[in-house]
Parts: C-alpha cells; structure tokens; sequence
C-alpha cells in the first residue's frame, strides 16, 4: 500500500460524559472511495468534523498528506486541498448558482471576495462554469440558491466544495433526501472523479446503495468503535456489521 492520504489514529472526541469517539484509527489511500458507515449516532459526523478541524479532538492524531493537522486550523483546510460539505446544508441563500459555487475558488484566488463575485477572472468562471455543467446546474447559473430544490442544492454544494480544486473530498450524507436517480448521477460524479482525475473521497453515508457501488474500501463504526472493515462485499455479509445495524432497529438499507 502507498502511504495513506489520511492517517487517523486512535482518534478520541468526548462531549462531557459522551465518548462519541472512542480510539478509531483507519487510513485512507490516495485515490480511493473511502466509506465510514455505522447506525446513528455511532460517531461517524464527529470523527468527520475532526478531520474538517471544526471539532478538536480529546486525544489522537489526524494526519493528512504525512502531515500533523491535529491543531490545525478548519479555515487553512480549503488551502490544503481539503473540501468539505455539510449534513445539513450551507448555502447562501440570497447567492446565485453560480457565486455559491465561484466562493468555493476563494480559498486560491488571490482576489477580495467581493471582487471575486463581481468580477471573476475568467479562468474561474470557466472551471466553475465546467463543474457546474457536471453536476447539472449550468441551467440555473443566475437562480438563486434558495430558488433550486433540494436535490440541486446539494449538487451545488457538491459543485462549490470541488470548486476548490481539493484532493481530498469530504462528502456527509451526500445522497440524504435525493431521488434514485439523484443518486445514480452522484453514483456515476463520483466513480469519474475518483477514476478520472484520482480525487480521494472520504464518505459518510447511510444509503447503502451508494456506499456499496461506488466504495472501494469500507470503515464500520458503531458506538464510537471501529467495527469492521474492508471492501464492500465483506462487508455486506460481516456479522458484527448486520448485528450493529439490525440491532439497533435501524431501517437505513
Ligand atoms: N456537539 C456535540 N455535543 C454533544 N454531543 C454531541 C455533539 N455532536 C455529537 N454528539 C453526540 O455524539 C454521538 C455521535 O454523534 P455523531 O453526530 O457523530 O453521529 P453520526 O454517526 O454522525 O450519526 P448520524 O448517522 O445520525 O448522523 C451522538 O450520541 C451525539 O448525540
Ligand atoms: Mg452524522
């Protein structure tokens, strides 16, 4: 194996009497799919806002690229080829289509922000304008973001987090709320982005079809623990796995 994009180890994150997360390492390889999975609650959005450096973990380390990012911090992330989306949605509303995704070419375009909406250097645009083609959003440039249904406001959320021109994608429920077919478009984003430019996606999700399809390796979690892990069809028949999901009543296949 080559050396991992991501090194998490022995990561832990208390909240009061709370162990959310409770010593998880798993390494990420460049270029991969990389799930982590689990029922609710199981830690899975608190080790990502970890790594994305909104939350400080208690103990462990996070490594990205071979290097410490433990203390860094979230706003450097962007700079260092880290993106991120939101579980719930972090559009500005009031924003076109079009300056929702231009904002995500802030973190290396040297311009004022308010520059940058008004008068973007072509070179942005045309990257903005090719992403937003992508994801099927070319359409709605002028539209404002609060004007497009939930299925596309994700992809621009996905549009804007690419815009940064990140190696690594953090993606949390990316496919929550969308269609099936919806989902078989992110299916097929992704598959090419990873395949086709080497993208490395870390990818919280509970939509089993995604995570199946489209992963390349698979981190179990439950309770704050590491599980399981492994490719997709060991995955699917691992017995800690369907007893940690079926255990709980939880409905999310
Ligand atoms: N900021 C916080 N303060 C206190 N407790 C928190 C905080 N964030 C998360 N928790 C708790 O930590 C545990 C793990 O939550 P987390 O959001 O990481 O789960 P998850 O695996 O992402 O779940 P879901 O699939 O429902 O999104 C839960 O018990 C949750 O209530
Ligand atoms: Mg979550």
């Amino acid at each position: 194996m080559s050396t991992p994009i991501l090194d998490i180890a022995a990561l832990t994150v208390r909240f009061g009497g709370l162990t959310a997360v409770d010593e998880l390492s798993f390494q990420v390889q460049p270029g991969q799919i990389h799930a982590l999975i689990g029922p609710n609650g199981a830690g899975k959005s608190t080790t990502f806002n970890c790594i994305s450096r909104y939350y400080a973990p208690t103990s462990g380390s996070i490594a990205y690229a071979g290097e410490d990012i433990t203390r860094r911090d979230a706003a450097e992330m962007a700079g260092m080829g880290v993106a991120r989306t939101f579980q719930n949605l972090e559009l500005f509303n009031d924003l076109s289509v079009e300056e929702n995704a231009l904002l995500g070419t802030y973190s290396y375009g040297a311009r004022r922000l308010g520059q940058l909406l008004r008068r973007p250097a072509a070179e942005h645009r045309e990257h903005v304008h090719h992403l937003l083609e992508r994801v099927g959003l070319i359409d709605f440039l002028d539209h404002k973001a609060s004007s497009l249904d939930f299925g596309r406001q994700k992809m621009l959320e996905l549009a804007r987090a690419l815009a940064i021109r990140p190696r690594l994608l953090l993606l949390d429920e990316p496919a929550a709320g969308l269609r099936n077919r919806e989902i078989d478009k992110l299916d097929k984003i992704l598959t090419e982005l990873s395949s086709k430019e080497g993208l490395t996606v870390l990818l919280v999700e509970h939509v089993m079809q995604l995570v199946m399809s489209i992963s390349h390796r698979i981190t179990v979690m439950s309770f704050g623990h590491k599980i399981a892990e492994g490719a997709p069809a060991e995955i699917r028949t691992d017995e800690r796995v369907i007893e940690a999901y079926l255990g709980r009543g939880t409905s999310h296949e």
